[in-house]
């Protein structure tokens, strides 16, 4: 479905594409005051656009990718929204995208988008904390401010994937959700915030990046990426007080039994580890996952703090597994990522597997 937006829009104006992908910004409750039982992915994206100003010499166009709570974001979701993300931002009259989605994997996303297309234009994710029907939803303004963003990247020559909520602006690798309820729910761990958007005005705090210019391998990463209905299998665990090993020797039995062919899903591939501190882990966990290096699972060391990164090898120099900068969720992305490509024999994306890979 495609609507365009803008009173006076013309089609000699650039383009933002407005692609929906549903979440609470799109989320319908029976009552008002309800900010809690409502059902997300309900509004289509061309509802969420009236109304909402649009920068000055741009037009917008709306396309409803998908409409869901985005819990249950998976591959095939990714592989739509890819798909369309990448046919707009080969049209030389769209300068930006904006994505609408929900806030609960919106970092998962931003980062899927960032690794895969590398994108030379802006393309900028936004949700919201409260559902359109609420008193005062956030929705209208955040998709507001996402417009301006956009447009003002794409102006400066800024690409990459951006993402803002409650006026902050955030990159795809630092950014992620952290409170189940505020308005401000996002934050880029000690990276802070990139820039701020302020009465209609982007203020950067960094440096504005340039947009990168893609490596000669990019096309084929995104086609291996389009190409692919599952990815390779990686999990994401973490290190804590008593842990055992028990469901990484779980998950190696399942491997051995999806490859015997006595499983139908796909094998164990890879396994993210979210170690203590500076990513340190239980040596019975460790004992484990020497196992499952040994059986061919990929494994990967990060933090489970909330903030910094894990520095030198991680581990008080114990690790032999190679640590990445992601947090988790985008960690365990990055993996399923790398061997996918890597079966492909594609190379893998410099901004895929995090900050150090095998
Ligand atoms: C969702 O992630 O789709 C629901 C929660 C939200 O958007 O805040």
């Amino acid at each position: 479905m495609t609507a365009t937006a803008g009173t006076a829009a013309t089609e000699a104006r650039r383009a933002i594409v407005v692609l929906g992908m549903g979440g609470t910004i799109a989320g319908r409750a029976a009552v008002a005051a309800d900010v809690v039982g409502y059902r997300a992915g309900v509004v289509p994206v061309a509802a969420l656009l009236e109304g909402v100003p649009l920068p000055a010499g741009w037009r917008t166009e709306g396309e409803q990718v998908a409409n869901v709570d985005s819990k249950d974001m998976g591959v095939p979701l990714w592989r739509d929204l890819l798909a369309a993300a990448y046919r707009h931002l080969q049209r030389s009259d769209v300068g930006a995208l904006v994505v609408t989605h929900g806030t609960d994997t919106l970092e998962e996303t931003a980062w899927v988008l960032q690794a895969v297309l590398q994108p030379e234009r802006p393309v900028v994710l936004v949700g919201a904390m409260r559902p359109a029907s609420a008193l005062a939803p956030d929705g209208p303004g955040n998709l507001a401010d996402a417009l301006t963003l956009a447009a003002d990247a794409a102006q400066r020559g800024i690409g990459g994937v951006w993402v803002t909520l409650a006026g902050r602006v955030f990159d795809a690798r630092t950014v992620r959700k952290v409170h189940p309820m505020r308005l401000d729910a996002f934050a880029g761990g000690d990276a802070g915030p990139a820039a701020w958007v302020e009465a209609g005005r982007v203020r950067w705090l960094t440096a504005a990046m340039p947009a990168a210019s893609a490596d000669a391998a990019r096309a084929a990463r995104i086609d291996t990426v389009l190409a692919a209905s599952v990815w390779p299998r990686v999990e994401w665990i973490h290190s804590h007080g008593g842990a055992d090993g028990a469901l990484v020797r779980a998950l190696l039995q399942q491997r051995r039994a999806a490859l015997a062919g006595g499983d139908a899903d796909p094998p164990l591939a890879g396994l993210v580890v979210a170690g203590t501190g500076n990513g340190s882990l239980h040596t019975a966990l460790t004992e484990a996952l020497a196992q499952a290096a040994r059986e061919g699972v990929a494994v990967r060391v990060t933090t489970r703090c909330a903030e910094g990164v894990v520095v030198g090898e991680g581990g008080r120099g114990g690790n032999i597994w190679p640590v990445t900068d992601l947090p988790p969720a985008k960690a365990r992305i990055a993996l399923a990522l790398e061997l996918l490509w890597r079966a492909a024999g594609v190379p893998v994306s410099p901004a895929g597997p995090g900050r150090r890979a095998e």
